[in-house]
């Protein structure tokens, strides 16, 4: 199904929302989303900077700041700290192409997107982005401010809404299961858990916020955001600058 159906149907009152599991739910006001388009072939992808290798916080310290933030400042973020924050969550960091989190049989099953909101990064037009760790670029997949249609599959949690972008971690189980079987769709569940941690640490460490958010409608965002079809989503993580 074309994202635009999807869309469409989502409006018409598409299902009911699945239950929060983490509290600061809210509703989402009843603006819709422009129509998203898929991003033209043509379009180039974005090289990030080279992530940093030594910050200002300690690990120790971003554990013990790290929490669960839902409200966020209007302000854009940098190209540098999606950089850092991807780079964080599945860069390359072995030379036989090892990455940051760990993965079983190192088969890495995990896809990342980011939902960028309109002015949500300095340098990047409002859509979805899918993440290239080998060249650490971003490839657009779609065009259009999607945030209230994803934060509407999402249980109406404003804070996906309002954050200047999402990170969306997905699964493919396949690539495990092949090896695995039937388990690899733990380890799958389990190599998330480590991408997410990384994400809330690092994000921690450059002074931005995030949350980890379960509680959304897998299929109808699948469809929305025009993933792959073998592509499960398992993780929304709204990402910005958090208000005190
Ligand atoms: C698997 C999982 C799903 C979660 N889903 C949501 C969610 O849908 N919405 C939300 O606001 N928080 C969600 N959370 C975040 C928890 O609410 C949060 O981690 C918990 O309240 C503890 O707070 P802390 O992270 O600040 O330590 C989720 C956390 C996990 C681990």
């Amino acid at each position: 199904m074309r994202p635009k159906t999807a869309f469409l149907l989502v409006l018409a009152g598409l299902g009911a929302l699945v239950a929060g599991c983490g509290g600061g739910e809210e509703e989402t006001p009843a603006t819709p989303d422009a129509s998203p388009s898929p991003a033209s072939e043509e379009t180039p992808t974005v090289s990030l900077p080279d992530p940093r290798l030594k910050g200002e916080m300690s690990l120790e310290e971003a554990i013990l700041r790290r929490r669960s933030r839902r409200d966020f400042k209007d302000s854009p973020l940098t190209l540098g700290e999606i950089s850092q924050i991807l780079w964080a969550a599945q860069g390359i960091t072995g030379k036989t192409g090892l990455r940051a989190a760990p993965s079983a049989g190192a088969l890495y099953p995990l896809d990342l997107y980011l939902v960028v909101g309109k002015q949500g990064v300095d340098g990047l037009g409002e859509g979805v982005y899918h993440y290239l760790p080998q060249s650490h670029s971003l490839e657009p997949t779609l065009e259009g401010d999607v945030r209230q249609t994803l934060a509407r599959l999402s249980s109406g949690q404003m804070s996906i809404a309002e954050a200047p972008l999402s990170l969306l971690i997905t699964g493919e189980y396949e690539r495990t299961t092949s090896k695995y079987g039937e388990r690899g769709v733990r380890y799958v569940h389990m190599e998330a858990g480590h991408v997410g941690q990384n994400v809330y640490l690092q994000a921690e460490a450059l002074g931005l916020g995030t949350v980890t958010i379960g509680a959304f409608q897998d299929e109808e965002i699948s469809q929305a955001l025009n993933l792959p079809s073998s592509y499960r989503p398992l993780y929304v993580m709204p990402i910005g600058h958090p208000e005190p």
